[in-house]
């Protein structure tokens, strides 16, 4: 693993194509409006168990997680995109924690979560979101570093993380409590240099069979 310096200038999202739009998806900022779209979604348990959030139990609270997403978006903390298929938000994907310095430190890096509605799961759709996200992270933020995590046991998103090529780091034993009990965290990061697009390589570089 070689990686490249840190860019002297910290990119300014302001200047930065933020909607990015996949063959099924686009990934656009939180608007108010995607409350009612999000609502089924977050408040089923069934999403919220492995996240870090609790379902939601009013509308009222996920215009306030919305606000707070879009408040972080403005910070340039967290970007917080909508998952919009068919025209209608039905889940977010993240760039939490863009972090470029840290006293006298560059670390230029930022976390990728992810959730997207039940009815929609096993479709491919999050993988899609994940592997652009990932793209844009490192191709267009300039990050050099993106980590990620899921507590053992969802296999869905561990399979994600598997197919798009993090490297694994650790198993944090009890790490989390939730519903009774401690939960292990699998811990894993990717670097600007490890990325590589696996949609292009099976597209275009591939070398084809005879
Ligand atoms: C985890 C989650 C994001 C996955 O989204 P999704 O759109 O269903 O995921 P995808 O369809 O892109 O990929 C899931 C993969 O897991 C595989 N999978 C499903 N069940 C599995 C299992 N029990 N064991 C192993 N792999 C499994 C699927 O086959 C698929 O892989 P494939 O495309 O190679 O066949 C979604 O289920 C979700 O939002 N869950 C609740 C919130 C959550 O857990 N978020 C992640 C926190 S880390």
């Amino acid at each position: 693993m070689s990686s490249a310096p840190p860019p002297v200038e910290i990119p300014k999202l302001t200047s930065l194509p933020l909607v990015i739009e996949t063959q099924r998806l686009t990934l656009r900022r939180l608007a108010e409006r995607d409350v009612e779209d999000l609502w089924p979604h977050v408040s089923n348990p069934e999403v919220a168990t492995l996240m870090s959030w609790a379902a939601h139990r009013d509308k009222a609270e996920t215009l306030a997680w919305v606000r707070g997403r879009i408040e972080a978006w403005d910070q340039g903390t967290d970007l917080v995109w909508a998952i919009e298929h068919e025209g209608r938000a039905c889940g977010t994907i993240a760039l939490g924690g863009i972090t470029w310095g840290f006293s006298a430190w560059r670390v230029d890096r930022a976390e990728l979560g992810y959730w997207i509605g039940q009815p929609l799961w096993g479709q491919g759709l999050v993988t899609e979101a994940a592997t652009a996200v990932t793209r844009w992270g490192f191709e267009t933020l300039g990050l050099h570093k993106i980590t990620i995590g899921c507590i053992e046991g969802n296999e869905r998103s561990k399979h994600i993380i598997d197919k798009l090529g993090y490297r694994f780091l650790a198993r944090f034993e009890d790490d989390v409590w939730r519903d009774g009990r401690w939960w292990h965290h699998l811990r894993y990061e990717m670097l600007a240099s490890e990325w590589v697009d696996s949609t292009r390589t099976l597209r275009f570089n591939r070398p084809r069979l005879p």
